[in-house]
C-alpha cells in the first residue's frame, strides 16, 4: 500500500510537506498545481512550487515530490512538462480536477472532464515529451456536473499513456461535500489496467479501511485529513496516533519556520490555518486557536506556541 499526500493549493507547500513527511507514513507528495497557460514557465516558477527540486526532489524525510501541472493547451503542457523533467522533477502529475471558476472558464482543471478526447490529447502530448524514466500520472474527478463520462475519461487517460490515475471520487459540482463516491472508483478500476489511487473523505484509519474495501484500491491519497490529523498516514500503516504533546512539538517547529519567512503576513496566515484545522482533531488546538486568532504578530504567535509546549511539558 502506498499513501500519497494530496496536492492542496495554499495549504500543502514545501513547509507542510516537510512537516507531514517527517511525522511519517507518506510515500509520495504532489505539489500544488503549476498553472500553465501560453508559454513555458520560467525556472523560478517551478522552484517556487517545488523548492525540493534543489535537493533531489525529496522532502527532508526523503519522500519524493512529483510536480503537478494544470492547463488546457496540449503543446504548452508538453513543453512545460519536458522542462520540469529537465529541472529534475521525478514525476509529472496532470490536474483534471480543479473546480475554480476562473480556471474552468479558461478550459483547464475539471472543465476538461467534459471532453475525453481533450484529456487524451493533453495527456498523450505530455507523455511524448517526457523521458522514459519520468513517470506520468493524472488526477481526475468523477466528472464536471455529472458522472456519465467518468469511465471514458479514465480510459482516455490510460490510453494516452498515464501510468497511474488518482480519482477524487466526486464531480466538480459536488465540490468537497461528503460523501465521496468510493464505489465509482471501483467501477473505474474495472475498465483500466493502470494502478488507481483512491482519494476523498479519508479522515480516520477506519475511513481508510472502508475506502480501500469499497474502491478495491490498495493505494490512497489523503488531503484535508492529513492536515487535521497529521499522524493519519502513520496510523494507517500501524503506527501511533500523535497525542497533543507530540503534535505541539511539530507545531512548534512549524511556527518557528513560519515566523522566519520573509513574508510576515503570509507566515501568520499559515500558522493560524494549521492550528485552526488541527482543532478538528485536538480540543487543545481549538483552545489555542481562540487565543491566537486575533494576534497579528507571527513572533507573538510563535512565542505563545512555545510557552504552550513548556506548559504541556511541565504537566507531563
Ligand atoms: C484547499 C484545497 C486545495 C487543493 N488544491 C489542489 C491542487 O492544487 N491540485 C489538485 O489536484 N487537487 C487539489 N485539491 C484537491 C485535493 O488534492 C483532494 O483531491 C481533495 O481535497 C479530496 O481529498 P480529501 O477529502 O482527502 O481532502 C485541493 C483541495 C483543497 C481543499
Amino acid at each position: 500500500m502506498t499513501i500519497t499526500l494530496a496536492p492542496m493549493e495554499g495549504v500543502v507547500d514545501v513547509y507542510m510537506r516537510d512537516m507531514l513527511t517527517r511525522i511519517s507514513g507518506f510515500d509520495l507528495c504532489v505539489t500544488e498545481f503549476v498553472r500553465v497557460s501560453q508559454v513555458v514557465a520560467p525556472k523560478e516558477w517551478f522552484f517556487k512550487y517545488c523548492p525540493e527540486l534543489a535537493y533531489g526532489s525529496r522532502t527532508h524525510a526523503g519522500v519524493p515530490v512529483h510536480l503537478q501541472l494544470m492547463g488546457g493547451e496540449a503543446s504548452v503542457m508538453a513543453d512545460n512538462a519536458a522542462f520540469a523533467a529537465e529541472l529534475g522533477a521525478p514525476g509529472i502529475d496532470l490536474n483534471f480536477g480543479c473546480p475554480a471558476k476562473t480556471v474552468n472558464r479558461h478550459m483547464a482543471g475539471a472543465a476538461l472532464l467534459q471532453w475525453p478526447e481533450k484529456l487524451f490529447e493533453i495527456c498523450s502530448a505530455v507523455k511524448k515529451s517526457l523521458p522514459d524514466d519520468v513517470p506520468l500520472s493524472a488526477k481526475m474527478r468523477l466528472g464536471f456536473e455529472e458522472k456519465s463520462l467518468a469511465l471514458e475519461n479514465a480510459k482516455a487517460l490510460e490510453d494516452a499513456g498515464a501510468e497511474k490515475l488518482t480519482v477524487h471520487a466526486r464531480t466538480k459540482l459536488e465540490g468537497y461535500k461528503a460523501p465521496a463516491h468510493w464505489e465509482w472508483i471501483a467501477k473505474i478500476c474495472e475498465v483500466v489496467d493502470i494502478p488507481v489511487v483512491a482519494n476523498g473523505e479519508i479522515w480516520t484509519p477506519q475511513d481508510a479501511i472502508k475506502c480501500r474495501e469499497i474502491s478495491g484500491c490498495q493505494d490512497i491519497m489523503i488531503g484535508r485529513g492529513a492536515i487535521a490529523r497529521p499522524s493519519l498516514a502513520r496510523e494507517i500503516k500501524g503506527g501511533e496516533f500523535a497525542q497533543w504533546p507530540e503534535m505541539l512539538e511539530w507545531l512548534e517547529i512549524y511556527c518557528h519556520m513560519m515566523q522566519n519567512t520573509k513574508r510576515q503576513k503570509w507566515g501568520e496566515g499559515r500558522m493560524k490555518q494549521w492550528i485552526k484545522l488541527l482543532g478538528r482533531t485536538y480540543p487543545e488546538a481549538k483552545d489555542l486557536f481562540n487565543r491566537i486568532k486575533l494576534v497579528k504578530d507571527p513572533a507573538a504567535i510563535d512565542a505563545m506556541v512555545r510557552s504552550e509546549v513548556r506548559e504541556v511539558g511541565l504537566c507531563a
